[in-house]
């Protein structure tokens, strides 16, 4: 490090706010601070400028129906079509811009772009394909698939016909994909032959077949599309239910369907996520509302223009691909990059150099990857030019400060304005951050809720606690890309986010608040620093996994008589997985023991969900009244001070289990 790069790192490690660069101020989507005190007096009329983002087939009558809590209807009885909203009407303006950008894994392979002219096409096809194949409106075809082309087609061509999609992301395990299927009584798929991840070919379709047989009813259909070139293949036959993808694609060349008028209330997609039972939840978002949501936080927050190549590096497979890699760009209708590989294969620069490349102009990612760009060391982005880059974006989990400066300084050059952005699957796209064009950032924390949100930390009774103290986050006023129910599950649906804080008998919607399950905290000027989840969730590389879904899994291993999941903390992927295992008589701790669990744990769910640590012990810490200790858990897998262990049954075994973790 040179004298100068020291003075500007110890310049900006006592910098604790940072004012929007003047030059992106100048262009900015939204820039008029008055916008905050006009979306709150005008409230709920304000989110008609998010519907003005939209075409509709016919207006909608009422901004908001809140007649019936927690049952939200937003835009009601207007009609469109997503894919309408995506493709159709930027053709003529805009049908030979690229649409999708995409990059291979492999670095000798050829990228693929997308016109919108192009897209729209195949999307046609597609969608004529899947009608041929028998889908219906409302049909949920489930997607299995990796970053390809074919995956946010066959969300468009789904929502061009009015069948809502589940995407399970391509890295969860076949029991995964079975599970969801069966939730949702899916009975289509979608998905590929395999996919590159550090240079070698996945057998995805394996996975996907033997997901398949886990499946408890007839699949009409599925579409297995052909990612890996010539010679990587695995040799499946497919079966009498199974087509070729580009074979269906083929046979509907030059097919058009028209858009179906869909309700604004329809449902657009399902996507499932970890909650505090070993059963994912089925989080329904629908047309109008949700699309409003992505198109309107794009702008504002990520400030995307048409003229943008905007860059995305989340997974299709989650939320944030969802709304940000797929449905707010392309309603915009910018350039949305799509990157297949990881950001260090074949090297460390990988990311910067497709930044560069393509001339990208805002890059929204996760504070896990900038942890890990960080320690790799800024070499990497300095070998490339990143002078496109506009806005910098992160999202999943808080962000610490220093990783926050790291990435204001050696990716965006001090230039660009960092947006740490709060949301979750529940919320369909962003709800804490400041306006880039607008306010000023506070690394660390999220910033201010957006315009026209009502966003409070409370305590335990619902109280507003005082600036600096922690408490619960909520959000007192419903917003239109908010979830509108779990899938057929309304009772879970009002148990796991309302019940907390509302009043479940009233019909008066002031009396139902959201609350999203993290804890938080706020400065006097509003700012909001997220702590992260108070239930038992954990947060591994940004991913949400549900401690009882892993407890189960381990529990499901022969031998295993009892096992308590925590986080414990780490360097790159913020949490990791400690699991606690007892095991039934005549079984013994070994590494063969440890090997089954861990594959139980990745056929169960996932290598995300692989644990960092199993540890065998002959009892759990527990309460007198037989709660298992996880504050204590956490603490060990930590190797933190022990906070009060009086109340415990069995003080005797902490020691115990402390040594084991240490010596491993
Ligand atoms: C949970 C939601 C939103 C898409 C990706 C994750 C945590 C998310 C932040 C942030 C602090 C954050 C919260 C939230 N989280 N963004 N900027 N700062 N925490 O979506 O899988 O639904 O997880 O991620 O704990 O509840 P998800």
């Amino acid at each position: 490090m040179s004298d100068g790069d020291a003075e500007l790192e110890a310049r900006l490690a006592a910098q604790e706010e940072f004012e929007p660069p003047a030059g992106f101020v100048e262009q900015a989507n939204v820039s008029d601070p008055d916008i905050y005190g006009q979306f709150e007096e005008n409230w709920p009329n304000c989110w008609r400028a998010a519907a003005e983002l939209l075409d509709w087939y016919e207006e909608y009558e009422q901004v908001l129906d809140d007649s019936n809590p927690p049952f939200y209807k937003w835009f009601t009885d207007g009609k469109l079509n997503v894919s309408d909203n995506c493709l159709d009407r930027h053709l003529d303006e805009r049908g030979d811009e690229a649409a999708i950008e995409w990059v291979g894994e492999p670095v000798d392979e050829d990228n693929v772009t997308y016109t919108y002219e192009e897209l729209h096409r195949e999307v046609n096809e597609f969608a004529a394909a899947l009608l041929d194949m028998g889908v219906g409106e409302d049909d949920v075809v489930t997607m299995y698939m990796p970053m390809i082309p074919q995956l946010p087609i066959a969300m468009l061509a789904c929502a061009r016909i009015g069948a809502p999609h589940s995407v399970v992301f391509a890295g969860f395990s076949a029991d995964a994909l079975a599970t969801r299927m069966n939730s949702a009584d899916s009975e289509y798929l979608v998905t590929c032959d395999g996919y590159y991840r550090r240079g070698d070919p996945l057998d995805h379709l394996a996975k996907a077949n033997e997901g398949l047989d886990g499946v408890e009813h007839d699949v009409e259909g599925v579409v297995v599309a052909e990612r890996l070139m010539d010679g990587d293949g695995f040799g499946h036959d497919l079966a009498d239910n199974q087509h070729a993808y580009a074979d269906l694609v083929a046979d509907q060349a030059g097919a058009e369907v028209d858009p179906v008028e869909r309700d604004a209330e329809d449902m657009l997609f399902l996507m499932y996520t970890s909650g505090t039972t070993g059963k994912p939840k089925g989080v329904k978002h629908t047309t109008a509302g949700y699309l409003a949501w992505a198109a309107w936080t794009s702008q504002a927050v990520l400030d995307i223009k048409p003229e943008d190549t905007y860059f995305c590096s989340a997974d299709i497979g989650w939320i944030t691909g969802h709304s940000y890699i797929v449905y707010g760009p392309l309603a915009l209708g910018t350039t949305t990059m799509m990157y297949e590989g990881t950001p260090d294969y074949p090297e460390r620069d990988r990311l910067w150099e497709i930044v560069e490349e393509y001339e990208a102009t805002q890059l929204y990612t996760a504070p896990t990857a900038i942890r890990a760009f960080m320690k790799w060391g800024a070499e990497f982005p300095e070998r490339h030019d990143l002078s496109s880059l506009r806005l910098l974006g992160t999202v999943g989990e808080p962000i610490n400060p220093r990783a926050w400066k790291w990435y204001y300084q050696h990716i965006g050059d001090e230039e660009c304005p960092v947006v740490d952005t709060w949301w979750q699957t529940e919320t369909g796209g962003m709800m804490i951050t400041g306006l880039p064009g607008v306010k000023k950032m506070k690394p660390g924390s999220a910033g201010p809720p957006l315009p026209g949100l009502d966003v409070r930390i409370v305590d335990t009774k619902g109280e507003e606690v005082k600036a600096g103290r922690a408490g619960y986050l909520t959000v007192q006023k419903p917003w239109p890309g908010m979830l509108r129910t779990l899938y057929k599950n309304d009772e879970r649906f009002i148990q796991e986010y309302w019940a907390e804080y509302s009043d479940t008998d009233s019909s008066d919607p002031d009396d139902w608040i959201y609350f999203p399950e993290d804890g938080a905290k706020i400065d006097d000027e509003g700012y909001i620093t997220v702590l992260g989840r108070v239930d038992d969730v954990l947060n591994v590389s940004g991913h949400r996994l549900g401690t009882m879904e892993i407890e189960s899994a381990i529990v499901g291993v022969d031998g295993v008589a009892e096992a308590a999941v925590v986080g414990g903390d780490h360097e790159i992927k913020g949490e990791a997985v400690y699991a606690y295992v007892i095991l039934e008589d005549g079984y013994e701790g070994d590494e063969e023991m440890r090997g089954r669990i861990v594959e139980g744990v990745e056929d169960a769910i996932g290598p995300i969900a692989r644990p960092e640590q199993v540890i065998f012990t002959p009892e759990l810490p527990k309460t007198r009244s037989g709660k298992i200790m996880r504050r204590l858990l956490e603490q060990i897998a930590n190797e933190e001070e022990l906070g009060d262990t009086t109340t415990l049954r069995n003080p005797e075994i902490v020691e115990d289990i402390q040594q084991q973790v240490q010596s491993d």
